[in-house]
């Protein structure tokens, strides 16, 4: 069988996304290692062409890694029928109208979340590319992490009983830029740009929610700007416009209640910067980005509320980690490959931008019940 190369508009490889994860460790390594194995035996092999504003960004990181193609034009890379796949990790409210004209080239579709700046735009974006008949697909890379895939295989084994509850802490303190350099950039807290941590990080939720779990049915939300000034990446201080924290409460279908906390504005005093602990009538786990740690029923000790005496309880002692048993690639290179299987062969992809459309959904109504206090239904939204 003959091999595929697949030409890919890689938008946005300058940003920290863009670069290392999609474009370094994602489509250079699967194009350095020989491509995707295909289930006819042949293989596809993708090939980056870097789309973006920097004429001098972009030749640099076409030189660094080889690349032979990188533009500034995106309409003209769009017309280019050797590309087959636009990709698009760009600041999050440039990604509409550039994915909305793929589409009407005719080029399959994958997308860093959130997919547009809002649910009726991320909607439309996923219709039309339904309507044009484009692969598409949403980064969901969480899911394929090592913890969170052990909590799959501690779910798929049954290990819980019935699930309860899920307690999600997320979280770091990012610098105000004056003192220390921001980690962040300083998009993320301007609203008009599309920042802020529910926009951000309520789509991750939403997806790990929706695919370990079960769909999500009302979320009751309260969001703060806790930090209102910050220094930008010129040394400018400005004020932050957009939330820094979310406090989250999900229902989800059957009755399991998740809280997720999510904050720039916390110092972390966990093992990991996310940490989920699920809690069933049989077991309960704690999952974080690698690792993932058990206590069965069985082995559950006795607790005494008794604040008079030293708690001999040690109870983070108390429990077993789940072992690796598998090597886990990157996360974000394994949906890569799922991408491009689902592409040239058909193969599934549950990602897709209706998935994508799901997390605005779930954005946008946690910042209307911080905004109204009330709990806010979500309607099963549909093509
Ligand atoms: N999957 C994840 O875990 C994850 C993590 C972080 C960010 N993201 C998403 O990836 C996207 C990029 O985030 P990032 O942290 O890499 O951002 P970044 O600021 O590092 O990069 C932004 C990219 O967009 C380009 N860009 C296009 N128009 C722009 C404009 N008007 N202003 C500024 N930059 C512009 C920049 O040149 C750069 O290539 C966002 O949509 C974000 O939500 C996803």
């Amino acid at each position: 069988m003959g091999d595929h190369v697949v030409g890919i508009a890689m938008n946005g490889v300058t940003g920290r996304m863009g670069y290392r994860q999609h474009l370094t460790r994602s489509v250079l390594a699967i194009r350095d290692a020989g491509g995707v194995l295909l289930p006819d035996g042949s293989r596809v092999i993708p090939e980056p062409v870097l789309v973006g504003r920097s004429e001098q960004k972009l030749r640099e990181i076409a030189a660094r890694h080889g690349i032979e193609r990188w533009t500034t034009d995106l309409d003209a890379v769009l017309s280019d029928d050797s590309i087959e796949i636009y990709f698009d990790a760009q600041i999050t409210h440039a990604r509409e109208a550039a994915v909305r004209a793929a589409i009407a080239a005719g080029k399959h579709i994958y997308a860093e979340k959130p997919t547009a700046g809002t649910l009726d735009a991320a909607l439309e974006l996923a219709k039309l590319a339904q309507a044009a008949g484009v692969k598409n697909g949403v980064v969901q890379d969480k899911l394929f992490l090592p913890g969170l895939l052990k909590l799959r295989r501690l779910i798929d084994s049954g290990f819980f009983g019935t699930i309860l509850s899920i307690r999600g802490e997320f979280g770091y303190w990012v610098f105000e830029g004056d003192w220390q350099e921001a980690q962040r950039p300083s998009w993320n807290y301007r609203a008009e740009e599309g920042g802020g941590i529910v926009l951000d990080m309520f789509p991750h939720w939403h997806y790990i929610l929706e695919h370990l779990f079960a769909p999500v049915r009302s979320v009751t939300a309260h969001t703060a700007t806790h930090i209102p000034d910050r220094w930008d990446e010129q040394g400018e201080r400005y004020t932050a416009t957009a939330d820094d924290a979310a406090y989250g409460l999900f229902e989800l279908e059957g009755g399991i209640v998740a809280q997720i906390n999510s904050s720039w504005s916390v110092r972390v005093d966990r093992d990991e910067l996310v940490e989920f602990q699920v809690d069933g009538t049989h077991g309960s786990a704690v999952a974080g980005l690698r690792e993932c740690r058990v206590q069965h029923r069985s082995t559950t000790p006795k607790a005494v509320w008794d604040p008079d005496a030293v708690d001999p309880g040690q109870y983070r002692s108390q429990w077993d980690r789940v072992p690796d048993n598998e090597e886990f690639p990157n996360g974000f290179r394994a949906q890569w490959e799922l991408f491009l299987k689902h592409v040239r062969a058909d193969a599934p992809f549950p990602h897709d931008l209706l998935s994508g459309a799901r997390g605005l959904q779930l954005a946008e109504a946690g910042l209307r019940s911080s905004q109204s206090g009330a709990r806010v239904a979500l309607d099963e939204i549909t093509l």
